[in-house]
């Protein structure tokens, strides 16, 4: 078995390797002056009947990276890979998993088709937007990591502001309510879900009254990513008119964009907790050895 990872994920990619035990080749990205990428590994030779694994961050610059993936893809089929398991940490188009409007693109199943037609046997990923529809669309076999309760562990390890009696999960809109209900369960702390209100022409967002929340010092937002930081700032300053001392968000993905976290923190954030599966300076999480452990734990591994 071997790992592929493009060079710009060289030291995660090689990380993985070293914990499975499999030596790491590198795909070589190429732009050119036009602006077309062109992948290319070293020694094809060693391709041909082996097991590959595929470790590729589709963000940022997703669009080039899909195409390099694809072109990555149409390598390892060229030269007769045995099997291909994809690993890609935070799964691009995953959002647009419905048509949300009329004539829109359903671009996750477009994406999960591309990748099926090019032999990925297996994909494996970490808290997509939505598991449900991931496996909904996908023809080949998905696995998925969650993050959130050793995230969660890591950020109340390290606060001090609260006792778990004090401290209130929030989800910042009902698609994360179910997730968030079984956090707040397992880690023994009350919940409440916001209703957020998106419209689809604007992308404007709101919040729908939810009923007072009293006698919290603590309040932790949960989502899968912050994106803009839109959804994490509005839902801290509806919250603020509560008496809740701290405010603290966490996310799987920290994607913020257009400084995000400037927007969080004006808003009245203490503090912004992730993991790496995009890289960022919030996270407390790193993936490579998670990936490791599933990996190890469907037997891929030397
Ligand atoms: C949406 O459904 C997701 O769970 C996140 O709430 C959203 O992607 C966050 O985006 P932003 O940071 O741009 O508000």
């Amino acid at each position: 078995m071997i790992i592929l990872t493009p060079t710009f994920s060289q030291s995660s990619g090689e990380k993985i390797g070293r914990l499975i035990g499999a030596d790491t080749q590198l795909v070589e990205y190429r732009v050119f002056p036009n602006g077309e990428v062109l992948a290319r590994i070293n020694q094809p030779e060693s391709i041909k009947g082996n097991n590959v694994v595929l470790y590729y961050p589709t963000y940022p610059d997703t669009n080039n990276r899909v195409i390099h993936l694809l072109q990555t893809l149409e390598i390892l089929g060229h030269y007769n890979a045995e099997n291909i398991t994809l690993i890609i940490p935070y799964l691009s188009y995953c959002r647009q998993d419905k048509r949300f409007r009329e004539g829109e693109s359903l671009s996750l199943k477009l994406l999960l088709d591309i990748l099926y037609d090019m032999n990925v046997d297996l994909l494996i990923s970490i808290n997509p937007h939505s598991k449900e529809t991931l496996k909904k669309y996908s023809k080949f076999k998905v696995e998925t990591i969650s993050l959130f309760k050793p995230l969660i562990n890591k950020l109340l390890s390290s606060i001090t502001e609260a006792n778990r009696d004090d401290i209130i999960f929030i989800s910042p809109d009902l698609g994360r309510c179910k997730d968030v209900k079984k956090l707040a369960e397992s880690f023994g702390v009350n919940h409440i879900c916001l209703e957020k209100i998106r419209d689809r022409d604007t992308g404007e967002i709101s919040y729908k009254y939810v009923d007072e929340i009293k006698g919290y010092r603590l309040g932790l937002i949960i989502d899968d990513e912050i994106s803009t930081g839109g959804t994490m700032a509005l839902a801290i300053k509806y919250l603020n008119k509560y008496d809740i001392k701290y405010i603290y968000t966490a996310a799987i993905h920290l994607l913020l964009i257009n400084n995000a976290e400037k927007k969080i923190f004006s808003a009245g954030a203490s503090g912004i907790f992730g993991t790496n599966t995009v890289e960022n300076p919030f996270y407390v999480i790193r993936i490579e050895e998670y990936i490791a452990d599933k990996l190890r734990m469907i037997g891929i591994s030397n």
